[in-house]
């Protein structure tokens, strides 16, 4: 029952997106899929559909309503902030070992793949001692890092990585998220990474509505699948 943690240097770069392609792939490709969305933060009941979480559901061919978004995200804060501060504001602080063991209960009864996406980057607080890393070191599953081709995404990912690598949590793939319109190409991007990401390999998305991407995207997402799924 493989299990996966999607984190990205940073918030916006495209772990959704990953996610949801990476799940529609694997459907395409006769597995069944569940995913986790466990904290979400600046949810509004009003306007479901645009959630991280009925995105993810929708991947996976369930209907997004509030009583599937709920089962899927038990911690959702109104406040469009990290979870920890948003947590502040609300009154309502994580429980992180309750996450973990959300997390571990939805690993353990899981018949084929269960993809998690995490919030914001590696290393934002859920609490004030606890991060996404910790949450990656906890649970011991494979993850993805996801980072965008922007100038300046260099520093960003190797930090991420850099700090993955003192864990002991190497990614299983790097996958890098065309930004759209950045000056450096995703070629010269992984030319800049690769000595220093070594040995995890590098996997690249390009950007949807620039040429045909939907070939080149579904084979990115076939070796992603592959790496993640015997790792
Ligand atoms: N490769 C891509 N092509 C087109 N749009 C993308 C791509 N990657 C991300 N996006 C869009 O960029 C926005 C941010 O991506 P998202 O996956 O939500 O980031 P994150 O989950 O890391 O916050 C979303 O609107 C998403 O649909
Ligand atoms: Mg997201």
């Amino acid at each position: 029952m493989p299990a996966v943690f999607i984190t990205a240097t940073g918030t916006d770069i495209g772990k959704t997106f990953v996610t949801a392609g990476l799940a529609r792939y694997l459907r395409a490709h006769n597995r069944k899929v569940a995913v986790l969305k466990p904290v979400v933060s600046g949810f509004d009941i009003a306007a479901l559909a645009g959630s991280d979480s009925a995105v993810l559901l929708e991947s996976v061919g369930q209907r997004p309503d509030l009583g599937a978004i709920e089962s899927i995200s038990p911690w959702r804060f109104t406040a469009p902030l990290s979870p920890d501060m948003a947590g502040r504001l609300e009154g309502e602080a994580i429980d992180f070992p309750g996450l973990v063991a959300f997390c571990r209960a939805a690993i353990d009864k899981t018949g084929d793949v269960l993809l998690i996406e995490g919030i914001g980057g590696l290393m934002v607080p859920f609490t004030a001692n606890k991060t996404v890393l910790d949450l990656i070191e906890a649970l011991r599953i494979p993850s993805i890092l996801v980072a965008g081709t922007y100038v300046g995404t260099l520093s960003h990912t190797l930090t991420a990585m850099d700090v993955m690598a003192r864990r002991g949590v190497n990614p299983a793939a790097l996958v890098l998220n065309e930004t759209a319109g950045s000056a450096a190409s995703i070629a010269e991007t992984v030319v800049s990474l690769r000595h220093f990401c070594d040995p995890v390999p590098i996997l690249s998305i390009a950007r949807e509505g620039t040429g045909n991407p939907a070939d080149i995207n579904a084979a990115s997402f076939g070796k992603i699948a592959d790496l993640v799924l015997t790792a």
